[in-house]
């Protein structure tokens, strides 16, 4: 195992651990690795062979072009092959592997009292049942449903009712604002939304519904109403003893009906309960859409990222397989949300797909205490766990001794991904967490490439990396440079949602034949690759990957606004956070009031993981002559480095100097 190179030092896994891994050893994986890259074809097959296909493929495993010049770029597995998701996850451990008592999923609430155990035929059950009610509200196959939902079960059985009758899911995490959920909405023109009366985080109530019904009138403003039918979950927390919802608003500390539509919004527990428990699945197409998530794109507007069901369904089996050494009896918890790309394939259909038994964790990590984490660990017996660098952070600031209360000696292996983890976080994780027993696996991957890609800083099976200059040429040994690949992996994305021109323009237009990642890289020595972050205009708060121009656009909108400029700033527990320079109109004054109004439109426009932690008034910005911003200058003035460097393309380096003396410290 390799760690963070400024340490300098190789850790080993347990030699019990290593004995009984799928993989015992490097050189094993080696061969594994390069057999994948030689023989793909016998590679994917031997996989595809583990689930059901109703149809075989009539295709090769994968076919390709990444190659604008040579015509349009596409990725196909599997062509001509049949099958269904939701069968391969569920139906085939109930009915084929007689896991049917196997627990699929532990939930654990926001609040302690709230927990429950799902099994893999309860999933099924429900998942058929909420088939059936999607089916009666007139979904079809190819048709879109946006989700809007906590971490509850309800979220997973929509998922996999979606995956059953070839409806495509477009889950929207359930932290974005009611704008960013209809401009979601709309773009998917999803014709039903599932979403529940509302959740707590922590201590906090989220009127879930209330921002749906938001995002139905703007879509509906807008000239979109798509949305025909909204299949609402009472949450548990919110139900009061007669049943009702009950919503607590800020002002009025009383119980408030949910909002109600009766010709559009049925209630999940009504729908739900005369719903049978049968419903034969969609046999779908390899190649047909299994869902949309939408990812930040560098011009503001969110891509619609696309994947299909079978590359899908061998990427994620076997990544989850691999790289958390997945065994019978793990307990396994992710602490993602499903809202994200990690959540999609580490909690809903990776693990499934093994038969694992997962924790399903709606809370955060701090409440009710800062020991929730490690309670919920010590409760389920926890093996293998996978969580963010942001987290770890956070929980590093309350010491050792709120971990040390708990009993971790369940866990074996430890993850990490969303971001670059620093090693200072990695040596308390492995430390303080893994008790200096637990290997941390390191996982890089993006929305787009759908399941993990690099782990370990080394690539996964069927990955071929590589690194380009600025001229878009390779180089060889140690280097840094551009990080992209060169082939495709069964589960890379297939398009954006209806624009397959952006796809080619966001992603294979800048290096014609490559996938271009827009993350840099350096390859050391001994062939490791070590990320070292965005080369576009895009930042990473708190593992969320968010752009600069649709926090400029949000910000923008304020009446006494001009222009606005978004840089990263580094962050202790965040990574990065967002630091904004923005220059009013004439008859604006710069004052508290003024940015607290900013970084509240802000939370409005995107949701509260785009609040900017700093605005700083910017009498003008700095650009060239040709009027471009250079935010290279803006970064360095964030972060206060005095060393600018070459500022000879300024068309006014006067600018520098005012802005570097109304640095903004106030967060
Ligand atoms: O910059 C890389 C960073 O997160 C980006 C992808 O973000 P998103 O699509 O939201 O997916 C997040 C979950 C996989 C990447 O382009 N990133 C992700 N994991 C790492 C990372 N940077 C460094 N190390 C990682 N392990």
């Amino acid at each position: 195992m390799v760690v963070p190179e400024s340490q300098g030092k190789m850790y080993h896994p347990p030699p019990d651990l290593q004995r009984d891994a799928h993989v015992p050893d490097f050189s094993s994986y080696l061969t594994m690795y390069k057999r994948s890259l030689e023989n793909p074809e016998a590679f994917w097959k031997e996989v595809a062979d583990e689930f059901f296909w109703k149809k075989p493929a009539t295709g090769p495993m994968l076919q390709y072009n990444f190659d604008v010049t040579k015509g349009n770029v596409f990725v196909k597995c599997m062509e001509g092959a049949k099958t269904n998701m939701c069968y391969n996850v569920l139906d085939r451990h109930v009915r084929e592997g007689n896991l049917g008592d196997k627990v699929a999923y532990y939930w654990v609430g926001n609040s302690p009292e709230h927990h429950s155990t799902i099994t893999y035929g309860q999933l099924l059950s429900h998942s058929c049942r909420c088939a059936n009610v999607l089916k009666e509200m007139g979904v079809k196959k190819g048709d879109r449903v946006s989700i809007y939902l906590p971490m509850i079960p309800e979220l997973v059985y929509t998922m996999l009712a979606c995956a059953r009758i070839g409806a495509v899911h477009s889950v929207v995490f359930a932290g974005f604002s009611s704008e960013s959920l209809c401009e979601r909405i709309m773009d998917a023109q999803s014709s039903v939304l599932v979403t529940a009366d509302g959740v707590y985080r922590g201590d906090k109530l989220i009127n879930l519904k209330q921002i749906s019904d938001e995002a139905l009138e703007k879509c509906r403003e807008k000239g979109s109403s798509s949305v025909t039918k909204c299949l609402v979950i009472k949450h548990q927390a919110l139900k009061t003893k007669t049943g009702a919802s009950c919503l607590y608003f800020e002002s009025a500390p009383l119980c408030v009906q949910t909002p109600w539509d009766s010709e559009r919004d049925v209630w999940w527990d009504e729908a739900m309960s005369d719903s049978p428990e049968e419903c034969e699945p969609e046999w779908l197409d390899a190649e047909d859409p299994l869902f949309i998530l939408y990812t930040s794109g560098s011009t503001g507007k969110p891509k619609g990222v696309v994947h299909t069901v079978a590359g899908y369904l061998l990427y994620t089996f076997l990544t989850f397989k691999y790289v958390f050494d997945h065994q019978r009896h793990d307990v396994y918890w992710c602490t993602a949300d499903i809202g994200w790309i990690t959540g999609h394939s580490y909690i809903t259909y990776g693990p499934l797909a093994n038969g694992a038994t997962s924790v399903l964790f709606e809370g955060v990590p701090v409440h009710p205490h800062v020991g929730r984490f490690w309670e919920i660990i010590e409760k389920y017996k926890v093996t293998k766990f996978y969580t963010a660098p942001t987290a770890i952070r956070l929980l590093m600031k309350f010491g050792q001794e709120p971990v040390q209360k708990y009993d971790l000696s369940s866990l074996r292996i430890l993850g990490t991904v969303g971001e670059p983890i620093n090693p200072e976080a990695w040596q308390w994780y492995y430390e303080v967490v893994g008790q200096s027993r637990c290997p941390v696996v390191d996982t890089f991957w993006q929305t787009e490439t759908f399941c993990l890609l690099i782990f370990q800083t080394f690539p996964f099976f069927g990955v071929e990396p590589t690194i380009l200059n600025e001229h878009g040429e390779e180089v060889e040994g140690e280097a840094e440079g551009y990080l992209v690949f060169r082939k495709p992996w069964p589960g890379i994305m297939r398009t954006l949602y209806e624009n397959h021109e952006r796809f080619e323009n966001t992603y294979f237009k800048k290096f014609p034949g490559f996938y271009v990642t827009g993350d840099g890289s350096r390859r050391d020595k001994d062939g490791y690759f070590w990320i070292t972050g965005r080369i576009d205009d895009m930042l990473n708060v708190s593992g969320h990957l968010l752009s600069t121009a649709e926090v400029e656009a949000a910000l923008t909108l304020h009446p006494a606004v001009s222009e606005a400029a978004v840089v990263s700033r580094p962050h202790r527990v965040k990574g990065e956070c967002l630091y904004c320079f923005v220059t009013l109109k004439d008859s604006g004054e710069f004052d508290k009031k003024v940015v607290d109004e900013l970084k509240r439109l802000v939370r409005e426009k995107i949701g509260p993981i785009a609040t900017p932690d700093f605005i700083q008034n910017a009498p003008a910005l700095p650009k060239t002559r040709s009027g471009k911003i250079m935010r290279r200058i803006l970064r360095q003035i964030a972060r206060n480095e005095k060393d600018l460097g070459d500022l000879s393309t300024l068309a006014d380096p006067k600018v520098v100097e005012v802005l570097f003396s109304q640095r903004s410290e106030a967060a």
